[in-house]
């Protein structure tokens, strides 16, 4: 691998010696995919926030490069943690699992990562440029980066985007290099799409059969061109049942005519898809009473906070309702009055954290609905509780009355195969 003499002398240990490991780092995730050089990052998101997936051993690695004086060295964002950092008491969080998480927020602030604690850092000011090198790590943020605002990342671990921060570099492999961006798989849709849930099914069942292949999208039926919280979605999905880290849809994002050469150049796997009644099987226990709802899978934008706003304003939840979303959306949803309508009906609008990343499973919740088809999948597995899978209005109408609701007794569930 070719290296400039800022990477050697980083790499020599010249910068010190814990700027020389994340070099070690970074010049190895290089070797191992055959990349030729390293290039510049514009920022890094790093994943491995949340105590619950980081646990003891993580705090502590991420305590001692602190100590050692690491700091990065372009912005670096956080994931979601395992609790609103301000209101973790009302989340039902014990003080111990509390006073860890802070640790690792501490530990991370230290070392210069803004803790933003979102996978939606392009909602809140850090939307990258097009062509622009990054170091995210989180799958639905790699995606929306990669897909819609046509940025170039891998999906990168948490360790390997902080030593990227460090060195402000990362190797230049995968979808760093244009050849890589080309489609693998041709999706034809032929069913209409009508809300964030039939785009979720689509990544959740488009994500298990192409694995780490770059789908390209014709939608066929007629509607409207797809929604931020649509793409958010379908991204996030794809990201979660297979290993999706860049889409195109035809029409819609950046860089599809781009992908289309592939298309011509060889015969790509075709599929395509008729309905979603599949997906929304497998995403559903068949669960009538509902204890928890959690929104907010990708964090949920100002504008999904302002319908749940609408369809709760003047009435009182039953289930616990959470409404996951970064600081800075939340902040927006509080002046506009959306949190303040929420709150009354008795839900909460937490920010910093997620359903996923939360330690739900120690909350005593048994039977979750979710708008969101990466929580559905992760629910039986990541936090070992069942779940119903549907639209916004059929999770919000659950929390209202505890029970899910039958598909059409719900004004605007709006999905056409569930
Ligand atoms: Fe984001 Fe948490 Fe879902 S990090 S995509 S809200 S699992």
């Amino acid at each position: 691998m070719n290296l400039t003499q800022a990477d050697q002398a980083m790499l020599d240990g010249s910068f010190g010696p814990v700027v020389q490991k994340a070099m070690r780092m970074v010049a190895a995730l290089g070797k191992i995919f055959g990349a030729n050089e390293l290039v510049p990052v514009g920022s890094a998101q790093v994943s491995g926030v949340s105590y619950k997936n980081l646990g003891d051993a993580g705090l502590e690695f991420l305590e001692e490069w602190a100590a050692q004086g690491a700091r990065v060295r372009v912005p670096a964002l956080m994931n979601p943690a395992g609790m609103d950092l301000e209101r973790w008491r009302e989340m039902g969080i014990s003080a111990e699992f509390a006073a860890r998480q802070q640790r690792v927020v501490a530990a991370l602030t230290t070392m210069g990562v803004t803790a933003t604690c979102t996978c939606t850092p392009y909602l809140v000011g850090y939307e990258p440029g097009a062509g622009e090198h990054l170091a995210w790590s989180e799958s639905s943020a790699v995606s929306y980066a990669n897909s819609v605002l046509g940025a170039r990342t891998n999906r990168e671990g948490g360790p390997g985007a902080l030593a990227a921060a460090i060195v402000g570099r990362t190797a230049a492999y995968g979808l760093h290099l244009p050849e890589r961006r080309k489609a693998t798989h041709l999706i034809d849709v032929s069913c209409a799409l009508a809300g964030p849930a039939d785009y979720g099914a689509l990544g959740y069942w488009v994500g298990g059969q192409v694995a780490d292949g770059v789908p390209y999208f014709r939608l066929h039926a007629p509607g409207r061109r797809p929604e931020q919280e649509e793409l958010m979605a379908l991204g996030a999905a794809m990201g979660a049942s297979g290993a999706v880290a860049l889409y195109h849809i035809e029409g819609v994002t950046p860089e599809a005519e781009f992908a289309r050469s592939a298309l011509k150049d060889c015969a790509p796997t075709r599929l395509v898809v008729r309905d979603l009644a599949a997906a929304f099987a497998a995403l559903n226990s068949p669960l009538e009473h509902i204890d928890f709802v959690g929104l907010g899978c990708p964090h949920c934008t100002l504008a999904d906070i302002e319908r749940v706003a609408a369809l709760v304003k003047g009435r009182r939840v039953r289930a616990t309702l959470w409404v996951t979303t970064s600081r800075g959306v939340a902040a927006r949803a509080r002046e506009s009055g959306a949190v303040d309508t929420i709150e009354a009906s008795g839900a909460r609008v937490f920010a910093d954290t997620c359903l996923v990343v939360a330690p739900v499973e120690e909350l005593g919740f048994r039977a979750m609905a979710t708008n969101s088809a990466k929580a559905a999948f992760y629910a039986p597995t990541h936090s070992r509780i069942e779940r119903r899978f549907g639209t916004l209005e059929q999770c919000v109408a659950a929390a209202l009355s505890g029970e899910w609701p039958p598909q059409d007794a719900v004004a605007g569930s709006g999905s056409c195969c569930a």
